[in-house]
């Protein structure tokens, strides 16, 4: 009997063992699992991010939130997402996820992005992913002692016209650098106040994009200088009517990068374009690199180039190169960090970069206000 019985309890284990043997290796065999993705802020740009992040197979978007619940509403029937919110509390009470994507207005990026860190999430965020640089650098110090991943927008360096200029910048084929030149404008947006308000401005919602350019092929700037002023002191926007204008809505900025290199960017919202805030249709150069040896001008914006002019001969015209996106597109940043977290990969877009772009920003604002240029503390 005590020995049917140990027949009985062994072969029950070694069954057991099998079991598990089997589920690991089937589990080895299956597809990884997805990576389950909640959206805030379901504006005009979350018609941008949410077809790239459904697109995605190993994403799945499981919940949306906005504090204007209707647009939850309309995104969650257009998008086929089951689970809407109206504020962070809930959504980060309610159906588990992994990765907080942040499209609201700026002003509580940081106060959103360090709630869902606080949450255990994971946060991709759109530009600024903080209000100023010490609130950006905190909210990084809070992912890496949680062990989570932040990342911030413009998603610039993925293009391969940015490849191409760093390849182009690193093989020498522009010689001794010198000087650079990036400007990105339109009359501004017409659906909501942020923009104009404080903590809004030109710079956090179109410079960025330079700045991220520039810094990511010069290297990082080390002094700023900059001028920033209200050209159109009232404006009259969707959310709110007529609106006082009180961020920046022009400014030049100047930074010095090691070995002396000079880049100067320029953005606002009272510049005349006849392509308008999408911008697809421009075919000129928008950013301009020099060196001793040759210069590049990349065509159309960076956040949507269209190729790379690039010159290095005194008798040979120069070329365009680099002509196709090859599924490049700005707003794919989201998708493509939430992939490296499922296939446990490193993406070319750093956070530190990010913040070192805050900081540039922080420190054109502090150089306008005082006529001073500003050191820079941040690397990446
Ligand atoms: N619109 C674009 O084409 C575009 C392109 C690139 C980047 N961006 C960036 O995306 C962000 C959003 O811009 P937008 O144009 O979509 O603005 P938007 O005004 O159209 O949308 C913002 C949404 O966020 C919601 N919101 C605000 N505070 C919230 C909170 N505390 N909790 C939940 N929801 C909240 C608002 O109700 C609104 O629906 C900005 O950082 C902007 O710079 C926009």
């Amino acid at each position: 009997m005590s020995t049917r019985l140990q027949f009985l309890q062994q072969s029950t284990l070694a069954a057991a063992a099998l079991m598990t043997a089997s589920l690991e290796s089937l589990a080895m065999q299956m597809p990884q699992q997805k990576l389950r993705v909640a959206v805030i802020g379901c504006g005009s740009v979350s018609n941008r991010y949410l077809p790239q992040l459904k697109s995605s197979k190993l994403i799945e978007v499981v919940s949306l939130c906005d504090i204007k619940f209707d647009r939850a509403e309309k995104q969650a029937k257009e998008f086929q997402v089951r689970n809407i919110y109206p504020n962070i509390q809930d959504l980060l009470k309610g159906i588990p996820f992994d990765l907080m994507v942040t499209l609201t207005d700026m002003q509580v990026h940081g106060d959103l992005n360090r709630m869902a860190l606080n949450a255990g999430r994971h946060v991709w965020s759109e530009k600024p992913l903080a209000n100023t640089y010490g609130e950006g650098k905190a909210l990084l110090d809070l992912a890496k002692s949680k062990n989570l991943k932040l990342w911030g927008a413009p998603a610039v360096v993925n293009s391969p016209q940015y490849a191409f200029m760093k390849q182009a910048i690193k093989d020498g084929k522009l010689g001794r650098l010198a000087s650079a030149h990036g400007q990105y404008g339109h009359t501004g947006p017409t659906w909501s106040a942020f923009f104009y308000e404080k903590g809004g401005g030109s710079m956090p919602d179109l410079g960025v994009y330079n700045m991220s350019t520039l810094t990511g092929l010069l290297g990082p700037a080390r002094t700023v200088m900059a001028m920033t002023n209200i050209v159109n002191p009232e404006r009259t926007v969707d959310d709110k009517g007529k609106i006082k204008v009180e961020a920046e809505d022009n400014a030049h900025i100047l930074m010095q990068h090691d070995n002396n290199v000079i880049s100067h960017v320029m953005c606002g919202f009272n510049y005349f374009d006849p392509h308008g805030h999408d911008a697809a249709g421009q075919t000129l150069h928008t950013i301009q690199i020099f060196g001793d040896a040759g210069n590049m001008r990349l065509i159309g914006y960076d956040w949507e180039p269209k190729g790379v002019f690039l010159e290095t001969s005194w008798s040979e015209p120069g070329k365009l190169f680099e002509t196709d996106a090859k599924g490049y597109e700005w707003q794919e940043g989201a998708r493509v960090v939430g992939e490296a977290i499922i296939n446990n990969q490193t993406p070319k877009i750093q956070v530190e970069h990010a913040l070192h772009v805050l900081e540039v920003i922080e420190a054109a604002r502090k150089s306008s206000e005082t006529g001073v240029r500003v050191k820079l503390v941040s690397s990446f």
